[in-house]
């Protein structure tokens, strides 16, 4: 089995319901053990990530960027990047936020820009908009067009109904591609 890690802030339960979203995604390949584990926990102890094949990292936008606990997770890993020692596993990200576009894209940026750094080997989001094939817009899977990896809107209210359908079957196929990519190209540690 390869070792899939989903390492994620979320302030309000957001991110952390699309978060366990991936997370029922990815083990329904079949082939990965999935935890989850929380940028807190991991700015205090980084070298947790270090037996984990693949990392898909997840926060709010906020302001545009990552949040200040997720982005004291990606500065605890200096160490690390200092020895490369996150080289060659496979990374994703994904972001919460409660507009439709919200900036969410620069936040996947510097994910994107943080697993290189790593020399990590970045996997994406490839699904088509489904609502071109006429399925209606609120279930679509990739209905916000987001193909550098994750983004979901959160409506207000409690995390269990802040999102609509399309979203939480991106984040299903989302995390069930990641770990179909795992199985192809990693091997387990
Ligand atoms: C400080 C702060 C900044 C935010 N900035 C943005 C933003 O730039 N764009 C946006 O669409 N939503 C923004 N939001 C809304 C959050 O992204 C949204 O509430 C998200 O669902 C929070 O995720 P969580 O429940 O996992 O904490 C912001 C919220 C806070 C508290």
């Amino acid at each position: 089995m390869h070792q899939l890690a989903i390492v994620y802030h979320s302030a309000q339960g957001h991110t952390e319901h699309i978060a366990r979203h991936i997370a029922e995604g990815a083990r329904s390949a079949g082939t990965s053990e999935v935890e989850l584990l929380t940028a807190d926990t991991l700015a205090r102890e980084p070298d947790r990530l270090l037996p984990y094949d693949g990392l898909i990292l997840g926060s709010p936008t906020y302001l545009g960027g990552v949040s200040a606990p997720f982005k004291g997770f990606m500065d605890a890993t200096g160490r690390l990047w200092r020895t490369q020692a996150l080289k060659g596993k496979l990374a994703a990200g994904f972001t919460v936020s409660s507009l439709p576009a919200g900036d969410k894209q620069s936040t996947l940026m510097s994910m994107w820009v943080f697993s290189m750094q790593h020399g990590m080997v970045w996997v994406g989001n490839p699904f088509l908009p489904e609502q071109h094939k006429g399925v209606p817009y609120d279930e679509a899977a990739n209905r916000l067009g987001s193909w550098s990896g994750l983004m979901a809107q959160a409506g207000h209210g409690s995390a269990a109904d802040a999102f609509v359908a399309g979203d939480l079957k991106t984040a299903d196929m989302f995390g069930r591609h990641f770990a179909d990519t795992l199985a192809r190209f990693a091997v387990p540690a």
